[in-house]
C-alpha cells in the first residue's frame, strides 16, 4: 500500500506549520512596527525590547514561516512530478520534527539575547550544527526520491528546489564557522573585512537562494498547475535556471557598497547585480506568460491572483534592487527605509504571496476536498494583503528617500540642514502608515488560519493518494 501512495503526512504538517508560523512572525513584525512609533509599548520589558524582536521577527518570517512553505510545497512537488514516494517516511519525520526544535530553540535563544551577532545567521553554534544535519537529511529525502523517480524527465521545479537545497547548506556550514567558547557563545572564524564578506556572501544567497530560487520553484509547479496550462517556455525555464544561480552568487558585495571592501570587489558586485536583472525578469515573465490564453480566469481565481500579483511584486523588486546597487543610488538608499521598503515588496509581495496561494491550492487536496472551505474568504484576503504590501512598500520608500535627503542636504555654509533627530521626526507619519498596511497583511493571515480551519474540519485526512501506475513522461 505505503509504495503506491505518496506521503502526504510531512507535506500536510508543514503546510500548517507555515500558516502558524506566518501568524507568529508577522505578529513580531507588527509589534516591531508599532514599537517605532511608540519605543515604549512593551514597557521596557528587556526580552520584549526592539533589539530582541528584530531578529526574531526576520528568522520566524524567513525561516518558520518561508522555511515551512518551502518543506511542505517542495516534499509534494518532488513526489508528484517524480510519481514516487518519498524515500523514507522517518527521515520525513526526523525532517519536521528537527526543523520545528530549530524554531522553537531560535525563538528561545534570542528572545533571551542569545546570539551570534550576524544578521540571518544569529542562532548559536549548537543550534547551528542542528541545522546542518536537518539539511543534509533533507537534501537525502529530496534527491533520493529524484533518483527513485519513475519519470524520465526531473521537472524543472525540482531543479529549483534541489539548487536551493544544495546552496543554502553551503552558505549555512561556510558562514557559521566559529570558534566556541561556551555553549552559548563562539566568536566567528573570519575577522574584519573578509567576515563581513563572507557574512554578505551569505546573506545576499540567503535572499537569492532561500527567498528566490526556491521560491521559483513553487511558481514553476502552482502557476501552470492552478491556470490549467502549460509552463510558457521550458527553453526559457532552463535559461533562466542557469542564469540566475550563476549571476547571484557574485552579488553579494552590493550590500558593503563604500565601506573597507576593496573597491574592485565592491563594482563586481554592482555589475552582477545590474546583470541580474535579465534572469529575474525571464522568469517573471515566463511565470506570468503561462496565463496567456487564460487571462479571463485572472478575473473569477484568486489563487491565481496571488500568484500572478506575486510575480508582479518578484518583477518590482528585482527592478528595483539592481537599481539600488548603482553605487550613486545606494549613497542615498543605504541606511534607510528604503531599503525596507525594498525587503518587503519581495518578502510579503514575491515569498508571502506566493506561499499563500500555493497553500490554498495545497491544502483542500491534503485534506480530501475539492477547494477551500470559502473562496470568497480567499479573495478578501488576497485584497487585504495587497493593499496592505502596498501601503507598507510605498510609505517606506517615500520616508527612506526623505530620510536619504535629509542627511545628506548642507547650508551653505556646509553645516548640516537638519538634525538627526529631524530626520527621525519626519518618519512618524510613514511609520504610522506602514503600521496599518503591516497589520492588514497580518489580519489576511488571520483570515486564512479561519479558512484552513474550516477546510480541515470538513475534510479527512488523505493518505491515499495513489501514484500513477501508467508513467507518464
Ligand atoms: C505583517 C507583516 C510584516 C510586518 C508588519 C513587518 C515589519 C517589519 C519591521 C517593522 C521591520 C524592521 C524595520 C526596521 O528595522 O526599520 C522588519 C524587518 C524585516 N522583515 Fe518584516 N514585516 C512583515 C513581514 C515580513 C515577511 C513575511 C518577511 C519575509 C518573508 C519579512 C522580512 C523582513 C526582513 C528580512 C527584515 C530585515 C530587513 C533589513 O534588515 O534590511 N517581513 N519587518
Ligand atoms: C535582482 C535582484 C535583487 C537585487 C540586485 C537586490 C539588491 C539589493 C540591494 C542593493 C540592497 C541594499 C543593500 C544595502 O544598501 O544595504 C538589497 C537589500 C535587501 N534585499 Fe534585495 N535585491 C534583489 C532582490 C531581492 C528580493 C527578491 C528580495 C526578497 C525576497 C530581496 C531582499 C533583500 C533584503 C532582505 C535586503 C536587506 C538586507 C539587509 O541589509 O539586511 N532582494 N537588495
Amino acid at each position: 500500500m505505503e509504495a503506491t501512495t505518496y506521503n502526504y503526512k510531512v507535506v500536510r504538517q508543514f503546510a500548517i506549520m507555515t500558516v502558524v508560523w506566518g501568524i507568529v512572525g508577522m505578529l513580531v513584525g507588527v509589534i516591531i512596527a508599532a514599537q517605532l512609533i511608540w519605543p515604549d509599548i512593551t514597557y521596557g520589558i528587556e526580552w520584549l525590547s526592539y533589539g530582541r524582536l528584530r531578529p526574531l521577527h526576520t528568522n520566524a518570517v524567513i525561516f518558520a514561516f518561508g522555511g515551512c512553505a518551502l518543506f511542505a510545497t517542495s516534499l509534494y512537488v518532488v513526489q508528484r512530478t517524480c510519481q514516487a514516494r518519498l524515500i523514507s517516511d522517518g527521515l520525513a519525520s526526523f525532517v519536521f520534527w528537527g526543523w520545528q526544535l530549530i524554531i522553537v530553540l531560535a525563538a528561545v535563544t534570542l528572545v533571551l539575547g542569545i546570539t551570534s551577532g550576524k544578521e540571518y545567521a544569529e542562532l548559536e553554534w549548537p543550534i547551528d550544527i542542528l541545522i546542518a544535519v536537518v539539511w543534509v537529511a533533507y537534501a537525502v529525502l529530496f534527491f533520493g526520491t529524484i533518483v527513485k523517480r519513475k519519470t524520465k524527465y526531473i521537472y524543472v521545479a525540482n531543479w529549483f528546489y534541489g539548487a536551493f537545497i544544495i546552496t543554502v547548506a553551503l552558505l549555512h556550514i561556510v558562514n557559521s564557522m566559529a570558534f566556541p567558547v561556551s555553549w552559548l557563545k563562539s566568536y566567528s572564524m573570519y575577522a574584519g573585512v573578509q567576515d563581513a564578506m563572507v557574512q554578505w556572501w551569505y546573506g545576499h544567497n540567503a535572499v537569492g537562494f532561500f527567498l528566490t530560487t526556491a521560491f521559483l520553484g513553487m511558481m514553476y509547479y502552482f502557476v501552470p498547475k492552478q491556470a490549467g496550462r502549460p509552463i510558457y517556455s521550458y527553453r526559457l525555464s532552463i535559461v533562466h535556471f542557469w542564469a540566475l544561480n550563476f549571476i547571484y552568487m557574485w552579488a553579494g558585495p552590493h550590500h558593503l557598497l563604500y565601506t573597507a571592501l576593496p573597491d574592485w570587489t565592491q563594482s563586481l558586485g554592482m555589475l552582477f547585480s545590474l546583470m541580474l536583472i535579465a534572469p529575474s525578469w525571464g522568469g517573471m515573465i515566463n511565470g506570468i506568460m503561462t496565463l496567456s490564453g487564460a487571462w479571463h480566469k485572472l478575473r473569477t481565481d484568486p489563487i491565481l491572483k496571488f500568484l500572478i500579483t506575486a510575480l508582479s511584486f518578484y518583477g518590482m523588486s528585482t527592478f528595483e534592487g539592481p537599481m539600488m546597487s548603482v553605487k550613486t543610488v545606494n549613497a542615498l538608499s543605504h541606511y534607510t527605509e528604503w531599503t525596507i521598503g525594498h525587503v518587503h515588496s519581495g518578502a510579503l509581495g514575491w515569498v508571502a504571496m506566493i506561499s499563500i496561494g500555493s497553500l490554498y491550492y495545497l491544502i483542500p487536496r491534503l485534506f480530501g476536498r475539492e477547494e477551500m472551505w470559502s473562496v470568497r474568504l480567499i479573495n478578501v484576503h488576497f485584497w487585504w494583503s495587497t493593499i496592505g504590501v502596498v501601503l507598507y512598500i510605498a510609505s517606506m520608500w517615500i520616508a527612506g528617500v526623505a530620510q536619504g535627503l535629509m542627511w545628506r542636504a548642507t547650508n551653505e555654509d556646509g553645516t548640516l540642514t537638519y538634525s538627526f533627530a529631524q530626520s527621525v521626526n519626519a518618519m512618524y507619519p510613514f511609520y504610522t502608515i506602514r503600521l496599518i498596511g503591516g497589520a492588514m497583511f497580518f489580519a489576511g493571515m488571520l483570515l486564512m488560519a479561519y479558512n484552513v480551519w474550516k477546510t480541515v474540519a470538513a475534510g479527512r485526512v488523505v493518505n491515499d493518494a495513489r501514484i500513477p501506475e501508467t508513467v507518464h513522461a
